[in-house]
């Protein structure tokens, strides 16, 4: 594909200004403030679908942030590959960490990008990651090598659980219906080892509530002699998981599907040093569930972290205080066969079970998703691995992941498709963090891998059909 590679060398200036004029805008969906912001993304990315040559593109408002959907049918008798990816960014903050502004995109050089990395919030979750698809289906519609049909569902509200998009799969089935669903929002082993995720955790939100005195109090004149939530909630959290690091929760595991010691083999293979994990998070020890390795714990296993606590004083000084009222958001990330709704439930009643008479506690759910594991005997798996093995020199190592895509899941219940998941970012890009970013090579790999895929694609499934 020298063809290819020559129009990404010459276009690869224009393909940086277009994402970085994508980055300006802070589409943070967490936060009402950027009503305006989202909406001229959603403006953006349909004009640049148009741009690119799709012919069909729309603004599909649903009762939140409205989804891109673009349609590109050239012969019914092809299959058809829907491209789903997110619009929306997580917050930025703590602002002060960044080195540089989180809606002012540059790029810098870091010890894994030697050519460079855009950095910038949304960088590479996913603004980068769905905007390589928008300048790969150009380069074949300009090329006139698009080989196959083509919808693209870009939704704006994924980071906070994509509140609206299960309903809007299940009333536009025939529009979304399609062959494979490809989806770059998930990363790989490293820029020279590629690898497909062939798995997401589920996850299971909440918040809990911890109640005291009707007051907050003086801890000197009442000190020992109240239960405190903020000493309560600690109490109650650290008797979530035992000495062996395993969660507490009674049935938590039931539904738990143990991975077979061949898999765990075969995951012990891919290419993972322990060394360079703590170094890159300047930690000196690793920690989790007994009985299972590191690459095990984040990815076959379920895990329960508290995201945020919070509760009495917190302000500059001292401040001799009991305070009424203690608060954490807690998540849980689930594998197969473990159901959220269950889950959150088993949580309910063991965590109000742990509350002394003393206080009264509340537990409000969040959002949830169910997991997803895919297998790798299709062919969509079979074109992303000779995809990759063709640009990258060597074949794609599959993989599952800890992080959690909630819809996956509802799209192979609704629209009966597997998703394949061409992740192009790395661990170490700080995703949700301060000073995220994506490499530059990256971004062209991804422009040129994906190309690849449909062509694939399509020559398998027309012998298939034979
Ligand atoms: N793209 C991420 C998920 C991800 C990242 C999966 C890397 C695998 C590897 C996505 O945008 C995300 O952040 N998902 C949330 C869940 C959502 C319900 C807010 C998550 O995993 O916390
Ligand atoms: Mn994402
Ligand atoms: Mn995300």
């Amino acid at each position: 594909m020298a063809a290819l590679q020559n129009y990404i060398t010459q276009n690869k200036q224009r393909f940086l200004d277009e994402l970085f004029d994508l980055l300006k805008i802070p589409s943070i969906s967490a936060d009402k403030k950027y009503e305006k912001d989202i909406a001229a993304t959603a403006e953006f990315v349909k004009k640049s679908l148009e741009k690119a040559g799709c012919k069909k593109v729309e603004i599909c408002e649903t009762k939140g942030y409205p989804i891109v959907y673009g349609e590109h049918i050239i012969d019914e008798a092809l299959p058809t590959v829907l491209v789903y990816g997110h619009y929306d960014v997580q917050p930025p903050d703590p602002l002060d960490l960044w080195k540089s502004p989180p809606f002012d995109p540059v790029i810098i050089k870091t010890e894994l990008h030697p050519e460079g990395a855009i950095f910038a919030r949304g960088s590479c979750d996913d603004k980068g990651q769905f905007y390589m698809h928008v300048k790969a289906f150009e380069y074949m519609v300009k090329e006139g090598i698009l080989p196959c049909n083509v919808k693209f569902m870009i939704e704006g509200e994924e980071e906070v659980g994509s509140p609206n998009l299960g309903l809007f799969v299940k009333e536009n089935q025939k529009k979304l219906k399609n062959d494979v669903i490809l989806i770059s929002d998930t990363g790989m082993i490293s820029n020279r080892q590629p690898s497909i995720t062939t798995g997401l955790r589920g996850l299971s939100y909440l918040e809990v509530e911890v109640t005291g005195p009707n007051r907050d109090l003086h801890s000197g004149l009442y000190g020992g002699a109240v239960a405190n939530p903020v000493n309560i909630l600690a109490k109650m959290i650290a008797a979530l998981h035992d000495s062996d690091n395993r969660i507490t929760i009674p049935g938590f595991y039931d539904k738990v599907v143990e991975v077979s010691a061949e898999e765990r083999a075969q995951m012990a293979k891919a290419p993972f040093s322990l060394e360079d994990y703590k170094k890159a998070l300047d930690i000196a020890d690793i920690y989790g569930e007994k009985g299972f390795s590191t690459n095990e714990r984040f990815s076959i296993r379920p895990a329960l972290d508290v995201n945020g606590i919070w509760g009495g004083y917190t302000g500059e000084g001292a401040k001799t205080v009991i305070a009424s009222k203690a608060y954490a958001k807690i998540s849980m990330r689930l594998v197969p066969d473990q159901h959220p709704d269950e889950i959150t439930n088993l949580f309910t009643d063991h965590f109000l079970s742990l509350a002394p008479k003393s206080v009264t506690v509340k537990v409000t759910p969040h959002h949830g998703g169910f997991p997803y594991v895919t297998p790798i005997d299709n062919i969509g798996y079979q074109a992303a691995n000779a995809a990759y093995t063709e640009t990258f020199g060597v074949p794609a190592i599959p993989q599952r992941s800890g992080g959690s895509i909630p819809i996956v899941y509802l799209f192979e219940k609704e629209l009966k498709s597997k998703t394949i998941l061409m992740g192009f970012g790395l661990n170490s890009d700080a995703i949700h963090s301060p000073n995220e970013h994506f490499g530059v090579f990256n971004y062209l790999k991804g422009i040129e891998t994906i190309p690849l895929f449909y062509q694939k694609y399509t020559e398998l499934f027309i012998s298939a059909k034979k």
